[in-house]
């Protein structure tokens, strides 16, 4: 036996890739020896305690034992320590052709209601009712007739159906439209608002140990699909709300944000149902061809 294969704090890192079997498949062998690497290499930077050790252990032990069916602790972790959005961005480089994606998030837990164009999703009567319209195009600007625009959001008091079953009408606040001809959808409902994420488990207290906040700023959810084109997981956020510069899960992306503009035509709002005045978002959707080659870098 070679002492060069025994464990030692200088060769740590390569000990433990060299024990890897030589079978082991190319692409586990290097993401789980960069990790290794790069685990080691932080323990040796902040010369971990055992303390600190035994910490690490029980903070992700109870990580484990927040998740249950409806509730992942472990994606929440990965969301506030801003990995979830590094592995997004990279996976769905845009290049500009197509609108930015952004984190899925845990709340689109339930299929959303098939709805017509001009319904109202707002169901539970509160809140600023708001007019949304956009069209879907592909890259080269032509109308997408026939995606499928799949929203879903916060009520006016920042919660979602799924988290209020006994107070919320149930799938409020969630439609599914399909663009007609011109590529074009529009829907009624109301401005969201802005949220914590839960912190009622070990998330929650590591947030208030770095003294960061646990909002999200105010944003409607798009998930948009149509035949030969990738699919974009996307959001829609309110110009000037709190939080949209500290985002806790680091979501925003500056074209996805817009002016929920105030309208003042009593017509209009008449024709509506709403109110006058009342509050109008357009956000046009570039969805990018399935063999395009500019989908990933
Ligand atoms: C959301 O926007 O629904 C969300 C995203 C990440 C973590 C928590 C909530
Ligand atoms: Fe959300």
């Amino acid at each position: 036996m070679s002492t060069s294969s025994l464990f030692s704090e200088d060769r740590s890192a390569e000990v433990v890739v060299e024990s890897f079997g030589t079978e082991t498949d190319p692409r586990l062998q290097q993401v789980l020896g960069s990790l290794v690497r790069h685990l080691h290499a932080f323990v040796k930077e902040v010369e971990l305690t055992n303390e600190e050790w035994e910490t690490a252990i029980a903070f992700l032990t109870e990580t484990g034992q927040a998740c249950t069916d409806v509730r992942q602790e472990f994606i929440l972790l990965s969301d506030v320590m801003g990995v979830s959005m590094l592995v997004e961005t990279i996976n769905n480089r845009s290049l500009e052709l197509a609108t930015e994606s952004t984190v899925l998030g845990p709340f689109h837990m339930v299929e959303s209601p098939s709805r017509e164009l001009g319904d109202l999703i707002a169901l539970d009567g509160k809140g600023e009712q708001c007019l949304v319209t956009g069209r879907v195009t592909d890259e080269k600007g032509d109308p997408i007739a026939h995606a499928a625009v799949d929203v879903w959001q916060a009520n006016a008091e920042g919660f979602y159906d799924v988290q209020q079953p006994d107070i919320q009408p149930e799938l409020n606040l969630r439609g599914l439209f399909i663009t007609d001809d011109n590529g074009e959808f529009w829907f009624r409902s109301i401005v969201p608002r802005f949220y914590p994420i839960p912190t009622d488990g070990p998330v929650g207290r590591l947030l208030q140990s770095t003294h960061r906040h646990p909002y999200r700023p105010a944003h409607m959810h798009f998930l948009v699909t149509a035949q030969g084109h990738r699919p974009l997981i996307t959001h829609l956020f309110v110009k000037g709300c709190p939080y949209i510069g500290s985002d806790v899960v680091f979501g925003v992306k500056e074209s996805l944000v817009r002016d929920f503009a105030q309208v003042d035509d009593p017509a209009r709002a008449a024709e509506l149902g709403f109110d006058n005045p009342y509050r109008a978002v357009h956000f046009d959707i570039t969805l990018l061809s399935e063999n395009s080659q500019d989908s990933k870098r």
